[in-house]
């Protein structure tokens, strides 16, 4: 299975930095996954929550916060706030990157970012896989990206997935992984797309996704 660093390495270092990208890159994920989100002044983001409360020092939205102000904030063990720009530097190309779109009107500003680097910095389309809870934001993404993989993300898979993947070309369905079992895992390999889930961060729970034939597993814990 293809083990995804959820947020970085988020069971070692603080979610969400460069610190925890580089100890994903460190313990061998292939993969890392990380939440990408607008501030106030344009620039995006990275970080899960809409507030700053829960992985900072800082208080109050992130959509209302200009880059300054988050530049300022400490997201743990005395990281920062980084910029998209700022992970896909630090990753380098060393492992592919999931990035996951949170809120509204943020696939433009992405997709932007992601062309410069496959444009300027020897990045492939292939290093990326897009996904989100917001499929508006997955079809807004589609149009200026096509050839960028898309993930689509649920928390529980509806029985009529097919429709938003199909309509997406989707490359995989990611999901809860309490929403899997080997029936619907076999129908989703039945239509051509990988499956992933998040979040295993158990031996017992990381055995059960193998033996239902999951493709790849979101962890804290890449080790
Ligand atoms: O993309 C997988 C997982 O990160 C989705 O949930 O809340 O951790 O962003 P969340
Ligand atoms: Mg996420």
């Amino acid at each position: 299975m293809l083990i995804i660093g959820h947020r970085g390495a988020a069971g070692h270092e603080p979610e969400n930095t460069i610190q925890s990208f580089n100890k994903a890159i460190e313990l061998g994920a292939k993969m890392i996954e990380f939440d990408v989100q607008l501030c106030k002044s344009g620039e995006v983001v990275v970080i899960h929550d809409f507030t700053l409360e829960r992985t900072t020092n800082g208080t109050g939205l992130v959509i209302e916060t200009l880059l300054t102000e988050v530049k300022k904030l400490d997201a743990g063990k005395g990281q920062q706030i980084p910029t998209l720009d700022e992970v896909l530097d630090t990753i380098d190309k060393k492992t592919v990157v999931n990035i996951e779109l949170k809120g509204k009107a943020i696939a433009q500003p992405a997709a932007k970012i992601i062309s410069n680097f496959i444009e300027n910095n020897n990045w492939q389309t292939y290093d990326f896989l897009i996904s989100s809870f917001n499929h508006d934001e997955l079809f807004a993404f589609k149009k200026l990206m096509p050839e960028i993989r898309i993930g689509v993300l649920y928390e529980d898979i509806p029985n009529n997935f097919n429709e938003t993947a199909s309509a997406l070309n989707a490359y995989s369905i990611n999901a809860d992984f309490n929403s899997f079992n080997k029936k619907i895992v076999t129908q989703i390999h039945s239509m051509g797309y990988k499956v992933y889930a998040y979040t295993v961060n158990t031996k017992e729970d990381r055995l059960k996704m193998k033996k239902i034939g999951l493709d790849g597993i979101f962890t804290d814990f890449p080790d």
